[in-house]
């Protein structure tokens, strides 16, 4: 018997109705992932990686096609229920981390716990002991504007593992830190991975960072190359 992967897209694709007529960007993608797998996701600029991604995840609706996640048609799934889906089974690192500014390093990685409807006090000790394994336990209380970029992403990784999700998600997360920076937080996400039991979708330009990842893939022209 095969086990029924974790993700499965079949015949995505996406388009964009502008000002300026339609804009076709994933074109038929069809791809299975594993449980547990990582992944490169390659391709120059404007190959639609970015949007494939946010589909992958549920931030954004396909023209046609489907996304099965452990078996599960994703935008089968209606209004606020996807939402705590996506809470529940997703995590996302952005390339500009996209932390609540306002909020402490703390406050930002409960914040997704909370929504959980975990008790604050859980909550509170949850984020506490993942700020710790990113080696944030003495920058807790700093806001996001009080932190340097290598340490926001460090905050945005730990915000993204919080919900113990089966998928991270992962657009571009070194693309704005220098490149020892950029090592470190990938040596961090490759000692969570190792560690925990998620599938992890890495989007970079970087080929040196792409091939340590199990499995490469190239998007050219909203699709995937072979
Ligand atoms: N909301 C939108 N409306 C119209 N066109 C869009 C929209 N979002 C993306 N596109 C177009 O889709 C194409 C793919 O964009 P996408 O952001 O997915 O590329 P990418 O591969 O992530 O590129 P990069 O490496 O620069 O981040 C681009 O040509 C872009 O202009
Ligand atoms: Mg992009």
């Amino acid at each position: 018997m095969t086990e029924t992967p974790l993700i499965e897209v079949k015949d995505l694709t996406k388009f964009f109705e502008t000002g300026h007529g339609r804009v076709e960007v994933l074109k038929g993608i069809d791809l299975v992932i594993q449980r547990r797998e990582r992944i490169a996701v390659m391709g120059a600029s404007g190959a639609g990686k970015t949007t494939f991604m946010n589909i992958l995840g549920g931030l954004d609706h396909p023209s046609a096609g489907t996304v099965r996640i452990e078996g599960r048609d994703i935008f089968g799934i209606q209004g606020s229920e996807l939402d705590r889906f996506r809470n529940a089974f997703i995590g996302f690192v952005f390339q500009f981390h996209q932390l609540l500014p306002e909020f402490s390093a703390l406050e930002n990685v409960m914040m997704p716990i909370l929504i959980s409807r975990v008790s604050s006090a859980e909550a509170r000790r949850r984020a506490g002991s993942l700020l710790d394994r990113v080696g944030l336990s003495h920058r807790v209380a700093h806001k996001p504007g009080e932190l340097s970029g290598g340490e926001q992403q460090r905050v945005a990784v730990a915000r993204a593992l919080a919900m113990k999700p089966r998928i991270l998600l992962a657009d571009e997360p070194t693309g704005n830190l220098d490149s020892r920076t950029s090592e470190e937080i990938l040596e961090l996400l490759d000692g969570l991975h190792a560690g925990g039991d998620f599938t992890m979708l890495i989007v970079t330009h970087d080929e040196g960072l792409a091939n340590r990842q199990d499995r490469v893939i190239t998007m050219k022209d909203g699709r995937i190359a072979a």
